[in-house]
């Protein structure tokens, strides 16, 4: 395995893109990039590319440089961010299909970007929005012509929760040309046993990079308050009449709750935090970078309550 710890690095052969900087894949100043990876043949790759593993052994810093191998000559390319806790396009609670703009290979890509709110930072008790998310995502990607998609999905495996029927279930939907699996033992072998003697897809198994750590949960639940700090940073208020628009579920507000501005098509125009809640009127008032209600569809109200202040989140145990 070669541990690469200098700032540049030339990419293989296999690849059109001359050089790039190692801390553009993951934020740190070195990615180890294990031989099986520069092994790896992307000029034969299309499709959906399907990267899964448990919590943190790698799947986002192996998705980010897989993005950068493929032939930005042969197809128009995007990066599907599964994961709502910590996101890489977005902000939590919500999954991103970002396109790369021509040939540019820069991360986070510059193209087009549709987005779907899950209302939640874990896929516990919301495996179907994640569902739904994937495959709406990779449908208006397809639509689009971006025909190679590398899908970051989460780390939410655990066969106990239901982590295997939701990756499963999303196998059986986006149908990937190619699974790569990355294990720390051997976690996702009753998943992947099935898959590997099926015609249905490509299993392609990477090991964990000896760099990859764990991430505890205060470190998890600051990232997500950053992130969300990030997006409202330039927000504004909007006063909504909530009798003029459609909600899902129902318009049942609460303070502080986090909610989706949708447009007809039922993605994300932008997240909102309900800071008053005008009962008798039926408004809310909420703090929104989005500038104008001219698109918005619907609202689409989610389980998370974010402090205006601190920006951390918290679940919201909804009665109705
Ligand atoms: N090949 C690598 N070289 C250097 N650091 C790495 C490598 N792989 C992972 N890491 C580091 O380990 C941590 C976890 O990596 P990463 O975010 O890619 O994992 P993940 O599987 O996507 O996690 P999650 O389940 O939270 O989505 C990060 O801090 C990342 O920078
Ligand atoms: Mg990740």
């Amino acid at each position: 395995m070669k541990n690469l710890r200098t700032s540049n690095f030339v990419l293989p052969k296999t690849s059109k893109n001359a050089t790039f900087t190692l801390n553009q894949i993951s934020g740190v100043n070195a990615v180890d990039i294990p031989a099986e990876w520069e092994k790896l043949d992307a000029s034969e790759l299309s499709g959906t590319l399907m990267v899964v593993g448990a919590p943190d052994v790698g799947k986002t810093t192996f998705a980010r440089y897989l993005f950068k191998r493929l032939d930005a000559g042969k197809s128009r390319r995007g990066y599907l961010d599964g994961d709502p806790g910590q996101s890489s396009l977005g902000p939590p609670c919500t999954m991103s299909l970002t396109a790369a703009k021509d040939e540019n290979d820069a991360f986070p890509p510059a193209g087009e970007t549709w987005r779907y709110f899950v209302g939640s930072v874990s896929p516990t008790g919301h495996m179907l929005p994640v569902l739904t998310g994937a495959a709406r995502l990779v449908a208006a990607a397809k639509e689009a012509a971006i025909s190679t998609i590398v899908y970051d999905t989460n780390g939410f495996v655990d066969p106990g929760l239901g982590g295997f029927y939701l990756k499963m279930a999303e196998i059986d939907l986006l149908k990937p040309q190619v699974i790569f699996a990355i294990q720390r033992q051997q976690e996702l072998e009753s998943l992947l046993i099935p898959l590997r003697r099926s015609k249905r897809t490509h299993v392609i198994d990477l090991p964990m990079s000896p760099d990859a750590q764990r991430r505890e949960r205060p470190f998890r639940q600051e990232y997500r308050a950053q992130s969300f700090a990030r997006y409202f940073q330039s927000s504004a208020f909007l006063r909504i009449n909530w009798r003029s628009f459609v909600i899902f579920p129902t318009p049942h507000f609460m303070l502080h709750q986090l909610v989706a501005l949708e447009d007809a098509r039922g993605f994300t125009l932008g997240l909102g935090i309900v800071e008053e809640i005008d009962r008798i009127f039926s408004q809310v008032y909420l703090r929104t970078p989005l500038h104008s209600l001219d698109e918005v569809d619907a609202i689409r109200v989610g389980d998370v309550a974010v402090d205006p202040e601190t920006f951390r989140d918290r679940r919201l145990n909804r009665k109705s």
